[in-house]
């Protein structure tokens, strides 16, 4: 039986939108998923949402939705995009789901026996953006990288994360291949050294999560809730004989971004240690995305919506790049002028020229057939070195998550395939009937080279690897093809006909855009229509008489001509015009419907506009040409 091998995605918050940076841990598991399947595993591929918690239940509020319906409305968003990457889950988490409530009691309770619960009292900040407790010497001008929290003190049950400091620390030495990169590694070391405080687990301020069972009114911490969804999809508390398969006995991935790192590699090892699960045999850290230089932000309106970008430049250029582009665990920018070059040059150019090249010699040499009267030159023992060696790295930089030194090993042979048609000069050999034979060796071996790309860029491009299979007339699927039936040279089938040539990647063009000089996505914060906004009637007056009112030291009384009539107006600003006869005379903008008021025994009529800067009042002065009563809109 194959040997199954695991892989999951973090399950998204589905608040906003995905972008760039979710669809790229998405698409690197796709990549990896497929890589396995071509390498003969049984891939289990997981990704999905994760659900419950107070930012949840905040968004769904704001938005005028139950909590379960604002989840049910925005995971449409991944389950529609996901289809449109191509990606190829197996299945889809929603941590709503009945298999995972049940998933998380059971781990609950399993620690709970292991007596690594106990009851407390958390008292501190929590960053609801971030959906986490934060240590007072973690804040910056009051805030946790950048973002707003909040002040909690609640009752809650506790994991006794600090039990496990040497556990962590012994297991992640000796299992080198745990934490990848590298780097990330020291980081975990590091941050366990410092000495790890016990996790609050339960919330009582919210009620959008998993009940506690232990005491009624807690819901579970919704990172406890998250992280088990790998469980859960694992068959955990539902089918043991899935859960020995494809966790015990398996080999368990997750894919996650530098930002959880901390979760995954300290919080849910311990979890599991006190479960008595095994642990993960890797867990693969990626870097950020930034777009054009600058952080990705809603703020600044650069949101990079990977739907958009499959529109403009096509599925698999679009996911080449993202692959090709970032050193994994490494931050990597997303520009379009280093998308255009790649579409450019390594797809259009190196490899859509490979493809046509041949395809259309074949044609002309031998009418598309694929014929082979073997006569060999050194240049064929070269690519045929070429391609071992690779075969090689290729495994070596897959399992290492070095996905962009992947396909450069990929392209290093593309390039040799092309170098191969200038040595080999079909074109000349075509000339003189004796080299015939020797024309055969040359284009069967091209055609040989293609097909082992196809095989190679499948995991990366599946639609790409589909299209070049069927131009070299073979009817293989490319999501079925196994690599183990082309690593051998000669497992193209002599007597084969090719198909006709047809570009598989268009060139595209650079176009500078220009700059926006405004966020078109803004968010207007409380937006009101044009017809509330025409219910205050604001008009240019003028103010006829300035007084002091005895007895309330911030107030000043006007009398004011609107045109129609005389008000009375009282105005808190009498700090901001100690001399308030200088007022007389002057144009100012007041509110003119609103309620009549009585303050501090004198009655108001009216507003007065103003601006406030700097703590300091002032009356907006209004251009003595504009005439009394004119309305203000
Ligand atoms: N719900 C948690 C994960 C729970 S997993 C048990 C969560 N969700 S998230 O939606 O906020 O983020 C999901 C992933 O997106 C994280 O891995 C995060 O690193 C990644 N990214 C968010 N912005 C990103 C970029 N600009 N670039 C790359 N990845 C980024 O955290």
């Amino acid at each position: 039986m194959p040997k199954s091998f695991y892989i999951t995605t973090p399950i998204y918050y589905p608040n906003a939108a995905p972008h760039v940076g979710t669809a790229y841990s998405t698409i690197v598991c796709d990549v990896v998923a497929r890589y396995k399947r071509l390498t003969g595993y049984d891939v289990k591929f997981l990704t999905g949402v994760d659900e419950h918690g107070q930012k949840i239940q905040e968004a769904a509020d704001k938005n005028g939705y139950t909590p379960q319906q604002w989840v049910d409305k925005m995971s449409l968003n991944f389950t529609t995009l996901w289809e449109k990457l191509n990606i190829s889950n197996t299945d889809f988490m929603r941590t709503t789901q009945e298999r995972h409530i049940n998933s998380v009691r059971e781990i609950v309770k399993r620690v709970n026996d292991n007596g690594d619960i106990y009851k407390g009292e958390y008292w501190g900040k929590y960053c609801v953006s971030e959906e986490t407790f934060v240590p007072e010497n973690q804040l910056v001008d009051g805030k946790y990288m950048g973002k707003e929290v909040i002040d909690v003190k609640e009752v809650s049950y506790f994991f006794k994360l600090s039990k496990y400091e040497d556990a962590l620390l012994k297991y992640i030495e000796e299992h080198p291949e745990f934490i990848k990169p590298e780097g990330k590694k020291n980081e975990v070391v590091a941050f366990i050294k410092q000495g790890l405080q016990d996790l609050s687990i339960s919330r009582t301020t919210f009620d959008w999560g998993i009940p506690l069972e232990l005491e009624e009114g807690h819901v579970i911490y919704v990172w406890f809730d998250a992280l088990t969804n790998y469980l859960t999809g694992a068959g955990f508390a539902k089918d043991p004989e899935e859960f020995a398969n494809v966790w015990t006995n398996g080999t368990v991935n997750h894919v996650i971004g530098k930002d959880i790192l901390r979760f995954h590699a300290i919080i849910w090892p311990a979890m599991l240690m006190s479960a008595g699960i095994k642990l993960p045999e890797t867990i693969a850290a990626h870097g950020w995305w930034t777009v054009e230089g600058e952080k990705m932000s809603k703020s600044l309106g650069n949101v990079v919506n990977p739907a958009e970008e499959v529109e403009k430049y096509g599925l698999d250029p679009f996911r080449y790049y993202l692959m090709r582009e970032a050193t994994y665990g490494q931050d990597a920018d997303y520009s379009k002028r280093a998308m255009v070059q790649r579409i450019n040059s390594d797809l259009a150019n190196d490899l859509g020229n490979l493809l046509n090249r041949t395809i259309g010699m074949q044609k002309k040499y031998f009418d598309s057939k694929v014929v082979l009267n073997e006569v060999t030159d050194t240049f064929d023992a070269e690519i045929k070195a070429l391609w071992e060696e690779v075969l090689v790295n290729i495994e070596k930089r897959m399992n290492e998550y070095q996905f962009s030194e992947a396909l450069k090993e990929i392209w290093k042979f593309i390039s040799r395939m092309n170098k191969y048609i200038d040595e080999c000069e079909p074109w000349k050999l075509a000339k003189d009937e004796d080299s015939k034979d020797r024309l055969s060796t040359v284009m069967y071996n091209l055609v040989e080279g293609l097909y082992k790309i196809a095989a190679l860029i499948s995991p990366f491009m599946p639609d790409t690897a589909q299209k070049m299979l069927n131009q070299l007339g073979l009817e293989v699927d490319a999501e079925k093809m196994k690599l183990e039936d082309v690593k051998a040279w000669g497992a193209y089938p002599v007597g084969g006909k090719l198909n006709a040539a047809e570009p598989i990647f268009p060139r595209v063009e650079f176009e500078e855009e220009p700059k926006k000089e405004y966020n078109e996505n803004l968010t207007i914060e409380n937006p009101i229509t044009i017809d509330d906004f025409s219910k205050v009637e604001i008009k240019v007056v003028e103010i006829i008489k300035a007084s002091k009112i005895e007895g309330a030291d911030k107030l000043l009384k006007f009398i004011v001509n609107t045109g129609k009539e005389k008000r009375q107006i009282v105005s808190g600003i009498a700090k901001w015009y100690p001399n308030e006869q200088e007022l007389v005379g002057k144009k100012v903008m007041a509110v003119l419907n609103l309620e009549p008021v009585t303050l501090r025994g004198e009655l108001s009529q009216g507003m007065l506009l103003t601006t406030t800067e700097k703590k300091k009042t002032k009356l907006v002065i209004i251009d003595n040409e504009v005439k009394l009563g004119t309305t203000i809109r």
